[in-house]
């Protein structure tokens, strides 16, 4: 009864906004769904369906909290430098040696962009230092739209950046009040658009055309899905990276079991993994 109402509540998001929850944990969404039965004074998940009938721009406080978009810059540090100091050096070798100067990388399920700037700040700084005519393309996309809009905006608060050196804090954000404003450079690095990983007509954000990435960042977006549903997305992760390409997972997300032998764990201490064939 309780999971009844709770799929008329997604049935009512998905007629009215479009977006599809259907496949995210029942848990996570029983938990959060709460959030706002309680913040709106509802009694119980019939009250909050009225209130949500009476109220339409309740639907915007509910996709809020079903996408979750905790992130900040060099999130997990260890998978960072593992980034930095073998990973891109790899790819930059493996690609000068093949005489392809083009780079391709997808962070999917971006947030703000924290992600994704924080490998172009690493690209920044590699290209420089080897003088490396590599070309990097960085795609970025997320099924939030509000959270692409800020993301292309490119500040942030103290939360967000509590984990950037020194260094690169000052090279590439300007203080403005509270907030740290993003550098154009970095900025231009990325492209960012709408993608949602469960798109049944899409195997491939459209802005990259064909797919085809040396690596790809999807980290803390498959923990919110049922396993079936992460079948869905492993699929499109899998087919869209090229041999030996590089997959980094959340430190609480692995490959589901029917590809696991399709991938080699890279690295012990992180959730970072090869494409085998
Ligand atoms: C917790 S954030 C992860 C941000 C970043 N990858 C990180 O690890 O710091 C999860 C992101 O996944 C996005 N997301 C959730 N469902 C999605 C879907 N079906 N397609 C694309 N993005 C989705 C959310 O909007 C949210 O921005």
């Amino acid at each position: 009864m309780k999971n009844q109402k709770l799929k008329d509540v997604l049935n009512l998001l998905h007629e009215q906004r479009g977006f599809d929850f259907s496949g995210y944990r029942i848990s996570m969404l029983e938990r959060r769904v709460q959030k706002r039965v309680f913040a709106t004074h509802s009694k119980d998940l019939n009250e909050y369906i009225t209130f949500l009938n009476h109220h339409p721009d309740e639907f915007d406080n509910l996709i809020d909290v079903f996408t979750i978009n905790v992130s900040r810059f060099f999130r997990n540090s260890l998978s960072f430098e593992y980034i930095t100091k073998i990973i891109i050096p790899n790819l930059f070798l493996t690609k000068t040696r093949a005489s392809d100067d083009i780079l391709r990388i997808w962070s999917a399920g971006c947030s703000f962009g924290e992600e994704p700037y924080s490998i172009a700040i690493i690209l920044n700084e590699l290209l420089k230092k080897e003088e490396s005519n590599i070309k990097p393309t960085i795609f970025a996309t997320d099924i939030d739209k509000k959270a692409i809009a800020r993301a292309a905006v490119g500040t942030y608060g103290f939360e967000s950046i509590k984990k950037v050196k020194y260094g690169i804090l000052e090279k590439y954000f300007t203080k403005e009040e509270s907030q740290f404003k993003l550098n154009q450079e970095i900025k231009n690095r990325v492209q960012f658009s709408f993608y949602d990983m469960l798109d049944k007509n899409r195997a491939v954000p459209p802005e990259s055309i064909f797919g085809g990435f040396d690596l790809i960042l999807c980290r803390n977006v498959l923990i919110y899905f049922e396993p079936e549903f992460q079948k869905i997305i492993f699929n499109k992760l899998y087919k869209s990276l090229n041999k030996n390409g590089y997959l980094i997972l959340g430190e609480a997300e692995v490959p589901i079991d029917e590809f696991k032998h399709k991938f080699k764990r890279e690295n012990k201490c992180s959730k970072i993994y090869r494409k085998i064939g």
